[in-house]
């Protein structure tokens, strides 16, 4: 299986969207029904991910406002159900696929939500924080790579922010959970469903949020 959506800026699979061959799905958020086109050389290229359904599913109700993340955004699941519940939040989906950015742009547009921008990770003002960060990570980029992009956003969220997370057991969940107490965030292990487990994670006094 290529794993090129993981960590590829331009994609080099040809991309099936506005073909015969391209793909969308159904994504269920409360009483809505949204469309998602989804892309060969983004991640979850033939169907919304089970991860990211649990994460969804099971994730508190956003605040009603504020600056909101979605980390790696893919096709823009996460990035247009927060958009959704929360229509007067401003939703920031940041993914390194160039692709991703794209589709989550186009996809925002399909259903009509005007409040998602769309941006590469380098894109991000600086001095933005989060009151919230949704995420179902890349853990496949590897430990180190993910220790740094979670250290690096998480020290983005405001004092009282928070972060929810969905992570595979299997590929680690508990001991990324422990690795973010070490590092000075209060981890709650909220949810373990379907194999997955769901993180939320807030800043302590110890935690670093200067923002890098
Ligand atoms: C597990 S996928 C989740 C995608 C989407 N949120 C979903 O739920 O379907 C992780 C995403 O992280 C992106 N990614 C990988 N490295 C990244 C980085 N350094 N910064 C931002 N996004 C990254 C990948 O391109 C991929 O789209």
């Amino acid at each position: 299986m290529s794993d090129e959506q993981y960590f590829t800026n331009q994609p080099r699979a040809e991309s099936t969207a506005g073909t015969s061959k391209q793909k969308t799905a159904k994504l269920h958020v409360d009483d809505k029904i949204l469309q998602l086109v989804l892309d060969s050389g983004v991640f979850a290229r033939k169907g919304i991910d089970a991860g990211t359904l649990v994460l969804i599913d099971t994730a508190a109700q956003p605040p009603a406002s504020g600056h909101f993340l979605d980390l790696g955004c893919g096709s823009g699941a996460i990035a247009l159900t927060l958009a959704t519940r929360s229509p007067k939040a401003a939703v920031y989906a940041v993914d390194v696929n160039e692709r991703a950015v794209a589709l989550t742009a186009s996809n925002a547009k399909l259903n009509n939500l005007s409040n998602i921008t769309s941006l590469l990770p380098t894109s991000v003002p600086e001095e933005l924080r989060f009151d919230l960060i949704w995420s179902n990570p890349p853990i496949r980029i590897g430990k180190s790579e993910l220790h740094g992009l979670l250290q690096l956003w998480l020290s983005k969220l405001t004092p009282t922010g928070e972060a929810w997370l969905v992570v595979n057991r299997n590929l680690g969940s508990d001991s990324l959970a422990v690795w973010l107490t070490s590092i000075g965030y209060q981890v709650d292990r909220l949810v373990s469903k379907q194999g997955f487990r769901v993180l939320r994670v807030r800043p302590t006094r110890e935690a670093d949020q200067s923002g890098f």
